[in-house]
């Protein structure tokens, strides 16, 4: 089966990108043909600064080989490095009406911002959708906030086969059902774009900070709290067993817990959690030679996947003479 996913090097990534798509991702190499990349192509709709943007590239990068992703089992690129992509996005742009694009929730969200909006993050959706059907993708993991995005490509797709015959396979999302969108330490979901995340390689410092920040309710001490209802419970849950989430869950309810316990323990999970991929990823750093020189053979492999599928779609739609 063919697994493909992206995500935006607009930011340190976080555990909320973690558990809603880089873990599955990882664990997909095993069993499938992953196509993992660093989509800084959408990443140009939100960051104008350039350093950022590259440093961002190379950190998200970094991120994902430290964690385990290797680069000889999948095929992991940088986006732009397979520019074929946006000329499959201006074809596609010609079987997507624009009352799709604007009924994009995450659009709808950036307007509600005050954003005011360019024509490439109103067409961000197509260039998704040039993403994941350029390989002809099966499954595309991904968190929740991605499923509407998923099913414009979809729409994009069967408009497509059906106006110029069968031409792409229709992807389908999986999204982790007993995953809830991972809330940031400010109670809005956990977003690179919100300031508000807790990195998965965080300096010591920083980390404390992070999760010091993470905002809870007022409750006396000593009194009874609700542990559905509070994030911190939410987070720490993510780097639990079963059973050790139901001591917590108990101990939440019994009275007598401290919020900044909760936080001192959460911190020693997530240190250990991440602290042999923390390792591998310092040794890495040393070597940004190395991790460019994976990135260009990874574009390469992705590139000759790809260029089949463009010419198979300019024939179909008449650019080929
Ligand atoms: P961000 O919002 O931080 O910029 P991206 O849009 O790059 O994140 O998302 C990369 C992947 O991580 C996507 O599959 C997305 O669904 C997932 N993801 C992002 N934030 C969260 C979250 N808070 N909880 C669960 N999954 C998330
Ligand atoms: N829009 C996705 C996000 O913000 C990133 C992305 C771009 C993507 N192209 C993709 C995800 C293709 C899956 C497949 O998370």
């Amino acid at each position: 089966m063919r697994v493909l996913s992206g995500i935006q090097p607009s930011g340190s990534l976080h555990i909320g990108n973690y558990f809603g798509m880089m873990k599955s991702m990882i664990q997909y190499q095993a069993t499938s043909e992953l196509y993992c990349f660093i989509v800084n192509y959408h990443a140009l709709t939100s960051v104008t600064d350039r350093e950022r943007l590259a440093r961002g590239t190379m950190e998200a990068a970094l991120d994902f080989l430290a964690l385990g992703l290797d680069p000889e089992q999948s095929i992991f690129w940088v986006q732009s490095d397979v520019p074929e992509v946006t000329e499959l996005t201006w074809i596609l742009n010609n079987v997507t009406a624009v009352g799709l694009l604007l009924r994009s929730h995450s659009y709808k969200d950036k307007l509600a911002q005050g954003i005011s909006p360019s024509h490439g993050l109103l067409s961000y959706p197509v260039l998704m959708a040039a993403d994941i059907l350029l390989y002809q993708s099966e499954k595309i993991p991904v968190g929740q906030d991605q499923q509407q995005h998923l099913e414009i490509t979809r729409d994009i797709a069967i408009k497509f086969n059906h106006t110029f015959g069968e031409t792409f396979v229709i992807p389908e999302a999986e999204i982790n059902p007993d995953l809830p969108t991972v809330l940031g330490i400010d109670g809005r979901k956990m977003s690179k774009s919100y300031d508000n995340t807790i990195e998965i390689f965080a300096d010591e410092e920083t980390l404390k900070n992070n999760l010091a920040g993470i905002v809870t309710d007022s409750i006396p001490v000593a009194d009874p709290k609700d542990p559905e209802r509070c994030n911190l419970f939410a987070i720490t849950a993510l780097f639990l067993e079963e059973e050790e989430k139901q001591d917590l869950a108990d101990r939440y309810r019994a009275g007598g817990l401290k919020y900044s316990e909760v936080k001192k323990n959460l911190f020693a999970r997530i240190w250990e959690y991440f602290g042999s991929a923390r390792q591998q990823r310092q040794q890495l750093e040393r070597d940004p030679d190395l991790v460019r020189e994976i990135l260009r053979a990874g574009a390469e492999k992705a590139r000759a996947k790809a260029l089949p599928t463009l010419e198979l779609v300019k024939e179909r739609v008449g650019l080929g003479y």
